[in-house]
């Protein structure tokens, strides 16, 4: 795999020379068994938790991308199904070609112009055989609702080829498209029910490229690229464009200088997998998994979350960690009931497939702020607390958090219990923990962005100190722990 300081990968106002990936070195026929590089969006401020479970389940380095979210690991191919087992990545992608430094053109003419020339000359052929066996794996989307992963990011367009009509260029006639991958091959086994049949029985192939663009440098906008790239994608392969019954996603990221050309290998993010009744602010299961990493979880550890919402947290803790036991707790009767949904959900599922096998987890409905559990018998505690935003106000926070670090402090074991605490309200939460010195210590943050919103996962480990016998344990009340200043920033904010 190139590095990412690889000087050679590009120079001068040519565009770079392709990266010798592993996709472009090894050869192959169909069905032989053929090395590629996976490439993997996680949630940001997880990619090294992502990082760590592809060696310790696939045994092979990744790389983190200097686009912040994004992780790049080789496989051969008969390890793609583990590749879909993961549980830290969101979306997968084969990766046809990198280029860690591509000499974009100045002028906008002339930068559409090379990528639409770029099309014909990519190594597909490795990156379209790790398509083709992918069909078998990936999951399918029980409905596309106006497209397969476009999401309205302001840079981020999915664009079918066929708006580059009018810009098209005649292709070298010496570059055809891979074998067996021309629009009316019978090869493929897609999901064709809906495919347009061609003028001889085939089906004909329907795709679309999306475009993924950050960077303040670049003279085209990403539906820009995505259409003339689009276009002479279409051309090459005789392919029809479909922005929303597509077979076929190819991916066009450019951040920076960094530009990579990848085929999707999944319909959507596999950060759905768990949940089937989800909830006003559920949290996608990836960023639980990293969350539940970093309190590396034991067998027989009591895990509580007190604030489950639709239970995504402690349900990926039941899946994934199964040798703990799980308690998942909310005051809402509405969150209660959609996290007893979600776990009968999976618990049929599992019977469906012949597993005998519960899920180590009960629910509960309390209030967090006097649990009805003992002091000190709890091992974990792992809760996505309210930002305050759209759950509870920022008001409230500022008697919810000191309320319930303390009662957290209570019921978790002296010495060795942990919390991990995710929230954006980061002033009330600072300030809240500055005050339980005594009980908790703060040991490390991640940031991670949750829905647009940076927000930061705090790992505390339970002090030594026995429960009742500290200042802390003493209610403060919230005009007493307040500052007159800090009060009118909470109305400003709520
Ligand atoms: C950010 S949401 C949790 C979302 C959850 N992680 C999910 O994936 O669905 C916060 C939850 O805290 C609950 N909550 C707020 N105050 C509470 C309290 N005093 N006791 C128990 N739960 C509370 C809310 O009802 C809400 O479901």
């Amino acid at each position: 795999m190139s590095s990412q300081e690889d000087e050679s990968a590009g120079g001068g106002s040519e565009p770079a020379e392709p990266s010798s990936s592993p996709s472009t070195e090894i050869g192959t026929t169909s069905g032989d068994i053929i090395t590629v590089t996976i490439g993997a969006t996680v949630p940001t401020g997880f990619e090294h938790t992502a990082a760590e479970e592809i060696k310790e389940k696939i045994g092979v380095d990744a790389r983190i991308s200097k686009d912040r979210g994004r992780v790049f690991f080789p496989i051969t191919t008969d390890k793609l199904f583990q590749v879909h087992l993961l549980r830290s990545v969101d979306n997968l992608f084969v990766v046809v070609e990198e280029y860690h430094h591509y000499q974009f053109k100045e002028s906008k003419e002339e930068t559409l112009m090379e990528l639409q020339q770029l099309a014909s000359t990519l190594p597909w052929t490795n990156a379209l055989e790790v398509w083709k066996q992918n069909g078998t794996l990936k999951k399918k989307k029980g409905h596309r609702r106006g497209g397969n992963t476009a999401k309205s990011k302001p840079n981020c367009e999915g664009v079918g080829g066929s708006m580059a009509s009018t810009e098209q260029q005649e292709l070298p006639q010496e570059n055809s498209a891979p074998e067996g991958w021309a629009g009316d091959t019978q090869a493929m086994e897609t999901s064709t029910q809906d495919s347009d049949e061609t003028g001889h029985g085939s089906k004909l192939i329907k795709f679309r490229v999306t475009c993924n663009r950050a960077g303040d440098k670049h003279s085209f906008s990403s539906n820009e690229a995505a259409r003339d790239f689009g276009g002479a994608v279409q051309e090459f392969f005789q392919w029809k464009a479909d922005m929303t019954k597509f077979d076929i996603e190819v991916l066009l990221n450019i951040h920076n200088e960094e530009v990579v050309i990848g085929i999707a290998l999944t319909e959507e993010s596999l950060h759905r997998r768990n949940i089937s009744h989800f909830g006003p602010t559920t949290l996608r299961s990836t960023l639980c998994y990293g969350m539940l990493r970093l309190c590396k979880p034991q067998a027989s550890d009591i895990i509580l979350d007190p604030m489950c919402g639709t239970g995504a947290i402690p349900l990926e803790g039941a899946i994934e960690f199964n040798h703990s036991f799980y308690v998942a707790g909310d005051n809402n009767d509405m969150a209660v009931n959609r996290t007893v949904n979600n776990i009968c959900h999976i618990q049929k599922r599992r019977a469906d497939k012949g597993s005998m096998s519960g899920l180590p987890i009960d629910t509960v409905q309390w209030d967090l702020c006097s649990l009805p559990i003992r002091t000190s018998s709890v091992d974990i505690i792992i809760t996505d607390m309210p930002f305050g935003k759209r759950m509870g106000s920022r008001k409230k926070n500022w008697d919810l958090y000191p309320s319930c670090l303390r009662e957290m402090a209570r019921v978790c074991r002296p010495g060795s219990g942990k919390a991990v605490l995710l929230t954006q309200d980061k002033k009330c939460f600072s300030k809240a923990i500055s005050r339980m010195g005594g009980l908790w210590r703060k040991q490390h943050t991640v940031w991670v962005n949750v829905g647009g919103l940076h927000a930061g996962v705090y790992l505390l480990k339970r002090t030594g100190a026995v429960f009742g016998q500290t200042p802390e344990d003493v209610y403060e009340s919230r005009g007493a722990v307040h500052m007159q200043g800090e009060e009118k920033d909470d109305k400003e904010l709520s």
